[in-house]
């Protein structure tokens, strides 16, 4: 049976990793700037992360949501502890659309009302109303666009304004730090403003940390570079290191009820025991002290090079933007020097997303690479 072809490929075939090198079927060796799309937080086959997974499935990897789960409430303690996010609710799923999903729906359960405000050039996932609330008509089939979703310039405040005075609006849905959309931030006075709006119209406001959560842009969440308290904050990616998890942060002001959320999948034992192995991990080895000091480093290397016209993210999710498109480069990259670097829906910008654990050799062996590959 053919696979549905629905992924543009590279000729790659990792078959093993260690850190932050993947290895294909002939050993050759790949510096993984990409952390299979910020995905990768604690480095790949990290032993901690491989102990935990190992000693949890020979006990048991799965039961449902109908009994008690132990290591649910540990994974959401140590996650209230390492994020500062102080008497939060925590809701388990298994993907970054999912929690968008299950944070949109929330919202709209709350509020009673059904519109989202969402931005140019997000990306909240490929669900049905993550979807909607994607600026890409691309991917929104139309049972997707019957959802009602406004789309609005980032820093349009007066636009936020209008939208929310109408009074239909159950959530904004906010990425700090644009993933795919190519690394735009709003300023601090737009999501400032945007928040203090939320409260005033009983509108939602939702950070999606899918992305950039999890320490990526140096500190645990990316709101957290502001002064906004999310109502909602969506996780994924980096949370199970490549284990499938996600999961929702709910304000303690949000009341549960039986039966409003749930899942099969969601917060089950394997899955745990992934997510608190990498909380762990970023715990003992200071791993957000590192994603700062290597995120300083990078823009310094980056600052030194004259064809890269823009530095744009923070911490370790960051981009290089270039005055031509970087798909040639990737590629060469990728064949010639053995490094992936990841791409974004700005044509002319490379994204960088490493394992949190990288080091400065890793960062040396890449401008190395991208000062001949660019000097053609
Ligand atoms: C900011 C953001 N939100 C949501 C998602 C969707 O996550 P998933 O692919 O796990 O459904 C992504 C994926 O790239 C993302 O970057």
């Amino acid at each position: 049976m053919p696979l549905f072809d629905v992924y543009p490929l590279y000729d790659v075939t990792p078959v093993s990793g260690k850190d932050i090198y993947v290895y294909d079927e002939q050993g050759t060796e790949y510096l993984d700037l990409y952390g299979g799309h910020a995905v990768i937080s604690i480095g790949h086959a990290h032993p901690n992360y491989v102990e935990a997974i190992t000693n949890q499935v020979s006990k048991l990897g799965f039961y449902s949501n109908a009994v008690q789960n132990p290591i649910q409430q540990e994974l959401a303690d140590k996650i209230e502890s390492l994020s500062g996010c102080k008497g939060y609710n925590l809701f388990l799923c298994n993907s970054g659309a999912e929690a968008n999903e299950n944070a949109l729906k929330l919202a709209s359960f709350k509020t009673g009302k059904s519109r989202v405000i969402a931005f140019k050039n997000s990306f909240h996932g490929r669900t049905s109303a993550a979807v909607a609330a994607t600026d890409n008509p691309n991917i929104i089939a139309p049972i997707n666009a019957q959802q009602k979703v406004t789309i609005l310039e980032l820093n349009d405040i007066l636009g936020v304004k209008a939208e929310l005075e109408k009074g239909d609006v159950c959530a904004v849905i906010v990425e700090f730090i644009q993933g795919v959309g190519g690394l735009d931030e709003g300023s601090s006075d737009f999501f400032e403003q945007v928040f203090a709006l939320c409260q005033k119209n009983n509108t939602f406001f939702i950070a999606d940390e899918v992305q950039s959560g999890y320490g990526r842009s140096g500190k645990f969440f990316a709101f957290q570079h502001y002064n906004v308290t999310p109502d909602i904050i969506s996780i994924a990616k980096g949370m199970g290191n490549g284990f499938p998890i996600g999961g929702i942060l709910i304000h303690p002001d949000i009341e549960a009820k039986y039966g409003m959320l749930g899942t099969t999948f969601g917060g089950n034992h394997l899955a745990c025991a992934a997510g608190l192995a990498v909380l762990n991990t970023i715990e003992e080895g200071h791993l957000i002290d590192n994603v700062n000091a290597m995120s300083a480093y990078f823009i310094e290397k980056a600052r030194a090079m004259p064809e890269i016209k823009k530095i744009k993210g923070r911490g370790l999710m960051l981009g290089l933007e270039f005055d031509f498109e970087v798909g040639a480069l990737r590629k060469k990259l990728i064949y010639e020097y053995n490094i992936f670097t990841g791409g974004s829906s700005n044509k002319k910008l490379l994204r960088i997303l490493p394992p949190l654990t990288i080091q400065k050799e890793h960062i040396d062996q890449f401008f190395n690479a991208l000062k001949n590959a660019v000097d053609i």
